[in-house]
């Protein structure tokens, strides 16, 4: 443990440390986009030799160049702790200040090998969502969370220490942003330079604001989905036997789906190209069964759905060959969608029918024009036979995927005649109007113990909190407790802890400040044996402006407009938050989402206490005061039943215009 400490507080070493042997065991991220010029590549190198006293600098200066030029960035590998990097309990952390003890757990957590996606290159999900830069900036940062007091602020800028500054105990003790540039400088390839450059990161959502918590989110958000699909189409509440839902993608996040499915009751039929996406789901056990042939696979679904068995199936193939070996068949699938990594769709993010995963990784990068059009077509000959299935009744939605948008580019009859997309996005139909427009959305919380006890009695406490209310909730919000509470009771048995001893559930603004309440009693009553922090995905109702995926359902033109976002990391930081944070990119891509999060610490304090009804509060009603303002009915019917509630808070509601007067207006 001291060894630990010393290193910790050790932050940038006296004596450079050995060089590290490029490690094969883990999963490294691909080489960069070499897009620096020759003068940039330069300041690229000083600027990374600012964290480092002169007398490195003639050996640094080198080895930093020979990065830059293998893998388009420098991570500065040799820096890399020697320690094992992984949440543990809060007190073996040093500390001075709980808060900060608590950030560092959550930065260990996203950098654990057996957690982060590219961990020595400090990613932790999404190809490119970044903690930090390079191996410098952690361990400064951890130095100073070690050392911060509760009358000081650390601040970041996109990974980068800017210092401790004086503050109170009720400001947060750390304020990040990730990303944030110039609006008219936000291409990829911008991002591409900032970040070779050593000056901005993408933080994506959860990787950047040190709240990931493992596959456990996304299992949980696509529950929810799927099962609000299925019952929006059946009118069911209960059994959902006998549906079926197609979509691909067995990948990072997409992977989730077969096993939301089965949670829901459903039958899947997941399409993916690469073997080894589907070895991983398989072993785990997210998919019951994997089939080659495409023949078989319609035999199987036929079987399933005659006898209800809510097998998940993985079909090692082409999505397009189900969509199109299906209508042949004539099996129409209930519900449909696509995950396929569309939002970069000439790289390897979609796969086009026809021709083999090796070939067509062979001709990305040989003949890329000539993957282009084939990709293209592909795109039109999978919407076509989509076409042929909604026309007898499936339900097809897109998954934030940039699937309608990359369809339309290509050409495909995705159109309707007055100019929309054919079919609606997830948030549209699905998660604008049942969850976030009421206030439901990602809570979460992570045991500081380390211990799954301590999980255990957090998952009793919630599901008990639920129940209290959901006694007396209003029929419209109804199903989203009854959602909740059936998959806290099984939570544990879903076994999707991976790293801290995490947990998500959605919940309005009652239920998590209910929760947080309970949990932070239990904590000073010494049933729950640390501290807790509170957090949440930015995939929610007031922390994400994201037009093609969060914000999709505002319909008053606001939807490219970001002032939620970015008065939501605000208010936090002066409600309570432990942490905040601000980032430009994520899920959709850099320069298409503005989101922030925050975390807040409970450790059965009054202050805690008193923290978390304030933040909470906020953090949830922002978002629909602005919904409601858009005139979402969902939203406006949650506005003032808060009111209500809340004698102190008076929002701003929308007057409706009569549609035949409006639409009497400027005739063509
Ligand atoms: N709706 C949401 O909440 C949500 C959340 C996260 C990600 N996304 C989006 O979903 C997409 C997928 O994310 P991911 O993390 O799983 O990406 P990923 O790249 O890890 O996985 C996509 C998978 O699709 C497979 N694939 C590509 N083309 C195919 C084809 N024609 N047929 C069959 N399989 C094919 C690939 O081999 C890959 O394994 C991304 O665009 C992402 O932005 C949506």
């Amino acid at each position: 443990m001291k060894e630990y400490n010393k290193q910790i507080l050790e932050g940038i070493p006296d004596e450079l440390p050995d060089i590290k042997p490029y490690d094969e065991s883990v999963n490294h991220a691909p080489k960069r986009k070499d897009i620096l010029n020759n003068a940039e590549k330069r300041l690229a190198v000083r600027n990374a030799l600012r964290y480092f006293p002169e007398k490195f600098h003639g050996e640094l200066a080198h080895e930093f160049a020979d990065e830059l030029l293998k893998y388009g960035r420098i991570y500065m590998y040799r820096f890399r702790p020697d320690y094992e990097i992984k949440a543990r309990h809060i007190d073996d952390f040093p500390h001075k200040s709980k808060q900060a003890a608590a950030i560092m757990l959550m930065i260990n957590n996203n950098l654990d090998n057996s957690v982060a996606q590219h961990p020595h290159e400090l990613i932790t999900y999404g190809g490119n969502g970044a903690v930090f830069q390079n191996w410098a900036q952690y361990r400064l940062v951890m130095k100073y969370l070690a050392t911060i007091t509760d009358k000081q602020t650390l601040v970041v800028y996109s990974g980068h220490p800017l210092g401790l500054f004086p503050s109170h105990k009720d400001a947060p003790r750390l304020v990040v942003s990730n990303g944030m540039v110039i609006p008219n400088y936000s291409s990829s390839d911008d991002w591409d330079r900032f970040n070779a450059l050593g000056v901005s990161q993408y933080g994506q959502m959860t990787a950047g604001s040190y709240m990931y918590i493992g596959p456990q989110g996304i299992v949980h958000g696509t529950t929810i989905t799927i099962l609000n699909a299925c019952r929006r189409i059946t009118g069911k509440k209960e059994s959902l036997k006998g549906i079926l839902f197609v979509s691909s993608g067995l990948g990072g996040m997409s992977g989730a789906q077969p096993k939301a499915a089965s949670i829901a009751g459903v039958i899947s039929v997941i399409a993916e190209v690469n073997p080894k996406a589907i070895k991983k789901r398989f072993s785990q056990g997210w998919v019951d069964e994997v089939i080659e042939d495409i023949d078989k696979l319609s035999a199987r679904v036929k079987n399933a759905k005659d006898k209800g068995e809510p097998v998940s199936i993985a079909y090692y193939g082409n999505i397009v060959d189900v969509w199109e070996n299906f209508a042949e068949k004539n099996i129409t699938p209930d519900i449909g969608s696509d995950q396929t990594s569309l939002h970069n769709p000439w790289s390897g993010g979609y796969y086009p029918a026809g021709l083999s995963f090796e070939d067509s990784n062979r001709l990305m990068s040989k003949d890329p024009p000539e993957f282009k059009k084939i990709v293209q077509q592909s795109l039109r000959r999978q919407v076509k036979a989509i076409n042929r299935h909604t026309s007898n009744g499936t339900y097809f939605f897109d998954y934030g995927n940039a699937f309608l948008l990359e369809a339309s580019r290509a050409g495909a009859d995705i159109m309707k005649a007055d100019g929309r997309f054919r079919y609606p996005s997830y948030v549209q139909d699905i998660m604008g109007p049942i969850c976030f427009d009421y206030g439901f959305g990602p809570f979460r919380w992570v045991c500081c113990s380390n211990k799954p006890v301590d999980l255990e009695v957090t998952d009793r406490i919630a599901c008990q909190v639920l129940e209290k209310i959901s006694a007396h909730s209003p029929e419209q919000i109804k199903q989203q407790m009854l959602d909740n509470i059936k998959w806290i009771k099984e939570a544990g048995k879903n076994k999707l802890v991976v790293g801290s001893q995490a947990r998500i559930l959605y919940a309005d603004a009652e239920g998590r400040i209910e929760i947080a309440t309970a949990f932070n009693d239990a904590i000073r009553k010494g049933h729950i044996s640390a501290p807790v922090v509170l957090g949440r995905d930015h995939h929610d109702v007031s922390g994400t402006d994201s037009p093609f995926r969060e914000t999709s359902n505002i319909y008053d033109g606001s939807s490219f407009t970001a002032d939620m976002s970015i008065q939501n990391v605000i208010g936090d930081s002066f409600r309570g938050a432990s942490w905040v944070s601000i980032h430009n990119g994520g899920g959709v891509g850099w320069g298409e989402v503005i989101n922030g999060g925050f975390g807040l610490l409970l450790d059965g304090s009054d202050d805690a206490g008193r923290r978390l009804k304030m933040m909470l509060h906020w953090d949830v009603n922002n978002g629909i005061a602005r919904r409601s303002w858009a005139r979402n009915d969902e939203a406006r019917f949650a506005a003032v039943r808060e009111m209500e509630r809340t004698p102190e808070l008076k929002i701003t509601l929308p007057h409706i215009a009569d549609d035949n007067l409006i639409n009497g207006l400027f005739s063509d």
